[in-house]
């Protein structure tokens, strides 16, 4: 694809947007796997769903439902992303990244992303709540490769506080006022859709890794392209233990989710509150 090619698109997408929503938005957020009920403490203004909305992906997920919203939530102008999109499940890396690009077109400054992980580090319960406060990207493809898009960042975009330490500090704070422990740790993010083998937990600790899932890295990377500030929070769903491992099925994983995901919504919308 040409890079007059994705500015068409860009502009095609905002159009059919801009025709139904024409309000300001300074806040996106990102609902990961067993997540999606976040949407539901937002005051809606309007919701788009993804398979009318110009050269939007349509998530082929069932544990994810697919809309765009629009609206309020702690008083703040938000758009929230029902249901992401995943390598797995075969998508580019453009698309995966494409909402995201589209946020920042809409005025969004800062980036919320959540997601489902896997423990690596051992001291980790199911159900704990952990501040991403690093990555390491080891998808087989990054979604800034190709020629650069310069409207919207650099050719390298440095990467040395890619989660953005006030919102991690601000995050910290919420959350002890709110008596919900958490946790802060490194996000590794893998292609999937398998999870991982004993072996396979064994290296990503070993590499440096605290939590392991299938998203958010993609996001974040292109929300740095663009300057915009970026929080990340996962919800352990399993414990990745090499010596103990144990089956876990996706049913267990969004069950899990679900029954950490008020804490979480507790946290974002606090967190939002301050922005
Ligand atoms: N591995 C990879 N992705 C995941 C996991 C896991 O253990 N749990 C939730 N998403």
């Amino acid at each position: 694809m040409t890079t007059s090619e994705a500015y068409n698109h860009f502009r095609e997408t905002l159009e059919y947007i801009r025709h139904y929503f024409t309000g300001e938005v300074e806040i996106g957020i990102v609902l990961g796997t067993g997540l999606g009920r976040l949407a539901e403490a937002i005051e809606k203004e309007h919701q788009l769903a993804y398979n009318f909305i110009p050269h939007f992906p349509i998530s082929t997920v069932e544990s994810h439902f697919g809309r765009l919203i629009f609206g309020r939530l702690a008083g703040k102008r938000v758009v929230a992303m029902q249901g992401r999109f995943h390598y797995y499940e075969g998508y580019t890396m453009y698309q995966i990244t494409y909402p995201i690009r589209i946020m920042k077109l809409l005025g969004v400054h800062t980036l919320l992303l959540s997601n489902a992980a896997g423990a690596l580090n051992l001291t980790y319960k199911l159900g704990d709540l952990m501040i991403i406060k690093d990555h390491i990207n080891l998808l087989p493809e990054n979604p800034l490769r190709g020629i650069n898009l310069d409207q919207f960042g650099p050719r390298f975009p440095e990467m040395s506080a890619a989660y953005t330490p006030e919102l991690i500090a601000q995050a910290r704070k919420v959350a002890q006022e709110l008596e919900i422990p958490v946790q802060e740790g490194v996000y590794v993010a893998v292609p999937g859709p398998n999870l991982e083998t004993r072996a396979e937990y064994r290296f990503l600790r070993i590499i440096g890794g605290d939590a392991v899932g299938m998203s958010t890295v993609p996001e974040c990377i292109v929300a740095n392209h663009m300057g915009m500030r970026v929080f990340a929070m996962s919800i352990i769903t399993d414990i990745g233990d090499p010596d103990n491992l144990k089956p876990v099925s996706l049913e267990e994983i969004i069950r899990v989710a679900n029954e950490a995901e008020p804490k979480l919504t507790q946290i974002f919308t606090e967190l939002i509150r301050r922005l």
